[in-house]
């Protein structure tokens, strides 16, 4: 009776300040049994560590049927006394008293064994693959990224603004959107010019999922100063690549008053108080997930390998300043480039305007100047009708952040806040007035230079944990044809 009494204690805490002689009582997942005559070892895990808990049974004394149901996967209940551990790796374990089975996993079923199962086969079973010592060191550094990110801001006291999901406006104009209706789609109304008639369906006109929240951010950042955004973004972009998702998670900070160098100097600064926040608050995890990568390198050819571990990578980048180049010079220094000039890069750099790829981009940071590096000042016609339009005629202000590995993990820009210059550039690029007159609006009321971009939060991830796929840092991932769970 008594010792139903006792509160379940995590995992992590009794790893981290647990003393001898305490009643405890713990509760998790079962990740291995090793079983003698008179004693059994049970690796338990609860989630809220990548470490697990020895638990110690007395063979003779535990109910058979009950032993026979500890397998792996199966979720227990245990009490007892924490004793200093005698065997190596670990420094306490759990000598229990009294243990029960809450939920079998039948060994025949069960399809996450004690081995390493590849990325490819845990994305299949993505209802289940939090349970391994990847995805769980995954998530629980995803979640200190968020935190980290939250502290981030508010400590400079920015608020974090909540943008619609649901708009009518595709901010990147990339015409890449996810329609929403609830019209019938067998029997859809039409206009007398053949049109679909969108006067009839919920919102009484054209209206789709985000790509953004920036245009609705720039808003609120022109009342109270500093905002930042931080939800759920859809892009139905057809790229079955190892950077894209079709929904994604963006932090998008706009700020009143700032130019581009300060919006540049503010995301570095992010990005090195996210790498700072890792290191200090994962080690655990960033430990596993640096020998799972180098475990990975060595399978591949020597030439291949990259130069730093994930963890020097991180140090790296923590303590190095960002290189900022602007595209012009970037396209200088591609078209010299040994890749360029042997035909090896699968889009050959001809002339300034080309659109970089990602291979370009990695070529800068990785080859080049073997660091993060921010570019700036691009042709205005590769990029979106909101960014500044610099005086020569040609580029606007705006800036990728490249990272090693990424390629690109935050696009931003100093935004047009000239009336008429904004007006002109829609016009050139047909995009309606009228559509966003409450945009135009704070052109034409108290308008303000102002600045902000985006973080591709799944990429900050990749970056962070060294996961190759992008499908593999979020927990249930949607790709062309992959919408399960
Ligand atoms: O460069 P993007 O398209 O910029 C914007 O959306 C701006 N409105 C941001 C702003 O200025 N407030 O996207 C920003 C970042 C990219 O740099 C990339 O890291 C990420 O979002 N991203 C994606 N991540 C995963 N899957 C996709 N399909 C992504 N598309 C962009
Ligand atoms: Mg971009």
């Amino acid at each position: 009776m008594m010792a139903d009494k006792i509160r379940r204690t995590k995992i992590r805490q009794i790893l981290d300040e647990g003393k001898s002689e305490t009643e405890l009582c713990v509760k998790g997942w079962v990740r291995t049994k090793r079983e003698s005559k008179n004693v059994a070892f049970v690796a338990l895990n609860d989630g809220s560590t990548i470490n697990n808990l020895q638990l110690v049974l007395d063979v003779p004394k535990t109910d058979e049927s009950t032993l026979r149901k500890i397998t792996t996967g199966a979720s227990i209940s245990a009490k007892g006394k924490l004793a200093e551990s005698q065997g190596a790796g670990q420094s306490v374990e759990l000598l229990v008293e009294n243990i029960e089975v809450l939920g079998e996993a039948h060994p025949d079923e069960y399809p996450l064994q004690p081995k390493r199962h590849s990325l490819e086969f845990l994305r299949e079973i993505a209802h289940l693959r939090p349970r391994t010592n990847t995805f769980g060191g995954v998530f629980r550094v995803r979640h200190q990224m968020a935190y980290a990110l939250h502290t981030f801001f508010h400590e400079k006291g920015f608020l974090y603004l909540h943008t619609p999901i649901l708009t009518a406006s595709d901010a990147e104009g990339a015409g890449e959107t996810f329609k929403v209706t609830t019209l019938d789609l067998n029997n859809v109304p039409k206009t007398e010019d053949g049109q679909v008639d969108y006067k009839q369906d919920f919102f009484e006109k054209e209206t789709n999922l985000t790509v953004s929240g920036q245009l609705e951010g720039e808003l609120a950042a022109l009342a109270v100063s500093e905002i930042y955004t931080f939800g759920p973004t859809f892009r139905a972009e057809n790229s079955n690549t190892t950077r894209h998702l079709a929904e994604f998670w963006m932090v998008e900070p706009e700020m009143a008053f700032y130019d581009l160098d300060d919006s540049m100097d503010l995301a570095e600064e992010m990005l090195k108080y996210m790498v700072k926040h890792a290191l200090e608050n994962c080690k655990d995890d960033l430990a596993f997930l640096n020998k799972r990568l180098q475990d990975e390198e060595k399978q591949k050819p020597q030439n291949q390998r990259s130069e730093m571990s994930l963890l020097e990578r991180l140090e790296f980048v923590a303590e190095n300043d960002f290189e900022r180049v602007s595209y012009t010079d970037a396209i200088e220094i591609l078209k010299r480039s040994k890749p360029n000039q042997k035909k090896k890069f699968q889009f050959l750099i001809e002339e300034w305007g080309a659109d970089l790829q990602s291979e370009h981009e990695r070529f800068l940071v990785e080859k080049h100047f073997k660091k993060p590096v921010i570019l700036y000042n691009y042709p205005k016609d590769i990029k979106a009708f909101y960014m500044r339009q610099n005086d020569d005629g040609k580029t606007v202000a705006a800036m990728d952040v490249l990272f090693p590995g990424i390629g690109e993990i935050v696009g931003g820009s100093q935004r047009e806040e000239r009336g008429a210059k904004l007006e002109e550039r829609m016009q050139e690029m047909d995009i309606p007035k009228e559509e966003l007159s409450w945009y135009l609006d704070t052109r034409k009321f108290g308008t303000v230079p102002h600045s902000g971009y985006g973080l591709g939060f799944e990429r900050m991830i990749q970056f962070v944990t060294g996961m190759g796929n992008i499908r593999d840092v979020i927990p249930f991932p949607r790709t062309p044809g992959n919408c399960e769970f």
